[in-house]
């Protein structure tokens, strides 16, 4: 994808506003680098130059490990995040909102802001949920920047129509709403919701299902989008058996290291395709070979498959036909977002087209993410048949750096953010 653009490329001066009077014995080895001002007792400021979002993960991550609780971080010419002064915070006490990571344009990770927003209303059929953690996708990236523009009908034209982030989610349910049947307060839930970077959010209780007990909530905020992406491909669009053989092209991202897994778990006879530092993971979740496409073209060895999952586009619709045995199925799942217009080059919207009039081994789909599904993914976790594989975990005010990472389009299994 063309998303390498996100990462800092020279050190920026922050402000990070942690809450309360901090002492200077939880703040030593930052001294050097960063000035810190206590002289509102209701926060401490500190001000200073970040190199890079690693950097800045280093930080975040020592004043969590000091139990420091982080209100607010700005990059200072970039008017990132709101100033919190001591009377708001004071003031975000007695209200009724919630932290959240927003956006109200469209762009790179400069857009999104750290915020007090208004927590949900529940409808009837929804439930509140305090969000424990959250799953990143390439979606978010993709709405973050308002791409492809063909989708922005549906997410707004000039600004998203949601200004929160995120959609994969785990938590524990803080209220029902009075048509709610499944759920009451306290339950650990995991499923998805339109704004799950914020530290409440409402979900439809159709797209909400009871936790893995086997997993942490990092864990599971990873499952919904890629686990039932992975399940509907294989068991619905591929109609996969046992003795089949099936490629998965991008095995090693977040849709690609679950199907590899429920591939195995239907007894399918799996081909992995990753880059040179990612064998051994892919081979490791179960696939039975594995081609590293920076020394081998998989589109030219010959083999056939009963079904192939391309999550990457980077081989013609017609390239990955060829391998099909006579039966077999393609499933062309995604990819670049280089062409600005249409997801993939408009390869997904192609395949849409061919299916319908021509080629019926073409299984291109919009996943419906339905309860159904996570309770059998919930299932297979549990029986050991699927794990979740997490590449890295940020705070909820890292979610900028998060989707960075996500857009660079390299992610080893799935990213999630801790709320
Ligand atoms: N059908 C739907 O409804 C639906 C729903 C959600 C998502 N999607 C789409 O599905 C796609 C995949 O999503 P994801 O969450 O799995 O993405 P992801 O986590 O970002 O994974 C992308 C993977 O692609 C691999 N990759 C990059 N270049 C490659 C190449 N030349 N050859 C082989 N692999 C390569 C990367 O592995 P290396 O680091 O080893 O290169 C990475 O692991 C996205 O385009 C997404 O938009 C479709």
């Amino acid at each position: 994808m063309h998303r390498d653009d996100e990462a800092m490329p020279r050190p920026v001066p922050y402000e990070i506003v942690i809450r309360g009077r901090a002492s200077a014995r939880l703040l030593w080895p930052l001294q050097d680098d960063f000035t810190i001002d206590t002289a509102d007792h209701h926060v401490t400021r500190l001000v200073g130059e970040v190199v890079d979002a690693s950097h800045l993960h280093g930080i975040l991550t020592h004043l969590t490990s000091v139990n420091l609780e982080v209100i607010s971080v700005a990059a200072l010419h970039q008017h990132t995040a709101a100033t919190v002064t001591g009377s708001q915070v004071h003031r975000r006490d007695q209200e009724n909102t919630m932290k959240a990571m927003v956006q109200d344009t469209y762009g790179s990770t400069d857009v999104l802001k750290f915020e007090d927003i208004d927590m949900p209303q529940i409808k009837a059929d929804e439930v509140l949920v305090r969000v424990r953690a959250a799953g990143v996708n390439p979606g978010d990236w993709a709405i973050m920047c308002g791409l492809p523009y063909i989708a922005r009908p549906v997410y707004g034209m000039r600004q998203p129509k949601n200004r929160v982030r995120g959609t994969d989610f785990a938590g524990q349910v803080e209220a029902v709403g009075a048509g709610v049947t499944r759920f009451r307060p306290g339950d650990e839930v995991f499923g998805s919701c339109a704004g799950a970077y914020a530290e409440y959010a409402a979900a439809a209780e159709a797209t909400l299902a009871a936790k893995p007990v086997n997993l942490t909530f990092e864990q599971a905020a990873s499952v919904p989008m890629a686990g039932v992406v992975a399940l509907q491909a294989l068991r619905d669009h591929g109609a996969v058996e046992a003795g089949q053989t099936a490629l998965v092209n991008g095995a090693s991202g977040g849709i690609g290291t679950f199907a590899v897994q429920l591939a195995k778990a239907y007894g399918v006879h799996v081909t992995g395709v990753c880059s040179t530092p990612n064998v051994d993971l892919v081979g490791s979740i179960g696939a039975d070979e594995v081609i590293d496409y920076t020394q081998e073209d998989f589109t030219r060895g010959g083999r056939r498959y009963d079904f192939i999952l391309d999550n990457v586009s980077d081989h013609s619709l017609s390239a990955l036909r060829r391998l099909l045995t006579p039966a077999g199925a393609l499933v062309p799942n995604g990819g670049r977002f280089d062409n600005r217009w249409f997801a993939s080059g408009g390869r997904v919207v192609h395949a849409h087209l061919l299916k319908r009039f021509a080629d019926r081994r073409l299984r291109p789909f919009l996943v419906s993410l339905k309860f159904e599904d996570l309770l059998l993914l919930k299932e297979l976790i549990e029986d050991g048949k699927i794990t979740p594989v997490i590449d890295r975990t940020y705070q909820l005010i890292e979610a900028p750096q998060a989707i960075a990472h996500v857009g660079a389009g390299h992610t080893r299994g799935k990213v999630v953010i801790t709320v």
